[in-house]
């Protein structure tokens, strides 16, 4: 693997731990003005600091985060569906690599949508992509993406669709935690971080998924809603944190997250 590449990867993945808490805010780009990104300046700007990287699309980069900030930036360049069209899964890719390069991006995303009839073309976007990133040294993440099919969720389809992205060269996948995670991973010979999914009922539900993640190999979580849709989002991710990088329960997590978000005024 070529140094910039490495080096970028090290960005995400802090060499410390090997994990990362990366924060999805992209949403916009297939749902609009999500619940809790109806003002995405306002909402990244008290997470940054305490994100391994920001996962957004180049429109969110542009117009709402400082270009001074620290942190490692994943651009969302899929994309080209809603959430009131046909179907989630005919995506294609939204940014030229000439604009990833300009944006000074740590690494690009991309969803694949195994086992619909737009597979072939999101896997081919995948691979074209992957040539790109190998020749300017900037890492791919690909999404296994369900859509709107959410039932998809369990470790045969996920494995299958994590390895696919893996053997088309993907440096990372991201895909959803599920019963026998660890299968998921073991099968894939890529780093693994999990989405939330829609908000759970609690955040101490949430620091559970992102425990049992990281306990059964995940390398960290791409995290958005069961953050920043939290009443205390600050709060919260400092708490995902402590599971991801310190190893906390998610009782002791939770009990930190009592605790902070007392002190802290990101309600
Ligand atoms: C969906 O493909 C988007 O990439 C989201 O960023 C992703 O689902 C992660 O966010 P959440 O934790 O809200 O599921």
């Amino acid at each position: 693997m070529d140094w910039g590449l490495q080096n970028r990867l090290s960005r995400i993945f802090k060499p410390a731990t090997g994990r990362t808490v990366m924060l999805a805010v992209d949403h916009g780009y297939f749902m609009g003005p999500t619940t809790g990104l109806k003002n995405l300046r306002e909402t990244i700007s008290p997470l940054a600091p305490y994100a391994d990287s920001l996962m957004l699309t180049r429109g969110g980069l542009r117009t709402s985060v400082d270009p001074a900030v620290d942190v490692p930036i994943v651009l969302r360049v899929s994309g080209g569906t809603s959430i009131v069209g046909p179907t989630l899964a005919d995506e294609g890719v939204t940014v030229s690599f000439e604009d990833v390069i300009r944006l000074n991006v740590t690494a690009v995303a991309l969803s694949i949508f195994v086992g619909t009839e737009h597979e072939r073309q999101t896997l081919l976007s995948l691979t074209d992509l992957v040539d790109e990133g190998e020749a300017y040294g900037i890492p791919v993440l690909a999404v296994t993406a369900v859509g709107k099919e959410l039932a998809k969720r369990d470790a045969r389809y996920l494995g299958l669709a994590c390895r696919i992205a893996a053997e088309l060269g993907a440096h990372i996948v991201k895909t959803y935690y599920c019963e026998d995670f660890e299968k998921v991973v073991e099968n894939c010979p890529v780093p693994v971080v999990i989405a939330g999914g829609p908000k759970l009922d609690s955040e101490l539900d949430a620091l559970r998924l992102a425990y049992d993640a990281v306990s059964r190999g995940a390398a960290g979580v791409d995290m958005g809603r069961n953050i920043f849709q939290s009443d205390h989002p600050v709060a919260m991710i400092q708490a995902v944190r402590n599971i991801v990088h310190e190893g906390a329960t998610p009782e002791a997590a939770h009990a930190e997250f009592l605790e902070l978000k007392e002190k802290t005024d990101d309600a």
